[in-house]
């Protein structure tokens, strides 16, 4: 009888793992790669709308079919053929395809809703950030989109760029380029020195070589 219910519970335990478990991460948290997958598909949209500019419905129209029909342009036609190269050279494609599926209606929402009405909607603010919630707006990262700190006009004071930055992940925690370091990326790192500073802006400068970790100035004399 034991032994029986541990075999039960080795059971469920796989049965969790396999089936439970990856739509836990699948659903539950967003991930970098959906985001990037997402941009994938939103190039792809508009390179499909480039290559079939010029086309119309297949031939043998008659009159009747042309007036029946409502134009090439904004038709159904013509977006599953826009549809079915939206997962071309991505590097996930299998993921691209799982995504595409899952959400092909936001594609044709957009589609009827959006595009065919005229809007200027882009599609990569409609799909990957306002409805897939897979992107943020550029300078803000996170389940909520937080603006970068520094704010979104100069995330990291211009001196570094933010973790997450322009998806739904991320800690949003400045990461500073190089001869920066702080919070805000305000600061020199060692070997570096301050050219000019305020609240903020800072601009680092790198030592001269012979002073080899800490000056203030610029030089061999620094
Ligand atoms: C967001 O940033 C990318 C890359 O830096 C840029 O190409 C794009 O135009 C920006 N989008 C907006 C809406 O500013
Ligand atoms: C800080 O310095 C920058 C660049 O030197 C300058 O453009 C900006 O106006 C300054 N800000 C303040 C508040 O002084």
């Amino acid at each position: 009888m034991q032994h029986f219910s541990v075999c039960q519970c080795t059971i469920l335990l796989v049965l969790f793992q396999i089936v439970v478990w990856p739509s836990i991460i699948v659903n539950g948290k967003k991930t970098k790669e959906q985001c990037s997958t997402c941009k994938d598909i939103s190039k792809n949209f508009y390179k499909g709308l480039e290559s079939t500019s010029k086309s119309n419905f297949g031939g043998g129209n008659t009159k009747w079919e042309e007036k029946s029909l409502k134009s090439y342009a904004t038709s159904e036609v013509r977006l599953v053929e826009v549809i079915e190269r939206l997962c071309d050279g991505s590097s996930k494609e299998s993921q691209c395809h799982s995504l595409l599926e899952e959400h092909e209606e936001v594609v044709e929402r957009f589609w009827f809703k959006e595009f065919a009405q005229k809007k200027d909607t882009d599609f990569y603010a409609y799909v990957c950030i306002d409805h897939l919630k897979v992107c943020c707006p550029n300078n803000t990262y996170g389940k909520d989109c937080t603006p970068c700190p520094g704010g979104v006009d100069r995330p990291c004071n211009g001196n570094g760029a933010c973790d997450g930055e322009g998806t739904r992940t991320g800690t949003g925690k400045c990461r500073c380029s190089s001869g920066y370091q702080g919070d805000l990326c305000l600061n020199c790192k060692d070997g570096f020195y301050e050219e000019s500073s305020n609240e903020t802006h800072s601009l680092c400068k790198v030592c001269h070589i012979s002073c080899k970790d800490l000056c203030s100035e610029g030089g061999p004399a620094g």
